[in-house]
């Protein structure tokens, strides 16, 4: 199988709920290491910038003053089928569809601050994770 890397961020709803240990013993109890990571309050054009697929969206506005709203902790997963693996942790985007035991389940309360992104497909986890690491600041999980 695969080994994958992903990213992941814990949104300021769910830092400031103080829940990243409980997230990240979610991704480490699934077998996925952590090997990049790093808390950061992002700007209006960084949100805007990674959020740049949904900017024709309605709720683009929303969703850019959310992310802004306070730290968020982004962080690189490494695993077997890490990207497929870390959505299906995360559940559904909206928290009242997630399935039981999810992070969006027992973390989330509603679809606009469900506590965590993670890239949804291989192409989108190699610009997301250049979009907010060097090379060098993502370690090999060994
Ligand atoms: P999306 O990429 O559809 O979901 P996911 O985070 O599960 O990959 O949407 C990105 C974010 O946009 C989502 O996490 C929260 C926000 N959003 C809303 O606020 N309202 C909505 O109706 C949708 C679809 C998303």
């Amino acid at each position: 199988m695969a080994i994958e890397r992903t990213i992941s961020i814990v949104k300021p709803d769910a830092v400031g709920k103080n829940v990243i240990g409980k997230i990240y013993d979610r991704f480490e109890s699934a077998g996925l290491k952590i090997v990049a990571a790093k808390m950061k309050h992002l700007s209006r054009a960084e949100a805007e910038g990674f959020y740049a697929v949904h900017k024709e969206r309605p709720f683009f506005n929303d969703l850019v003053n959310f992310m802004t709203s306070g730290p968020v902790m982004i962080q690189v997963l490494e695993g077997e089928n890490a990207i497929l693996k870390n959505r299906e942790l995360m559940g559904a985007t909206d928290p009242k569809k997630a399935d039981a035991g999810t992070i969006r389940a027992d973390f989330a309360a509603s679809i606009d601050a469900n506590a965590v992104h993670g890239s949804d497909s291989p192409e989108n986890a190699a610009i997301e994770i250049a979009f907010f690491f060097a090379s060098s600041e993502v370690y090999a999980g060994r």
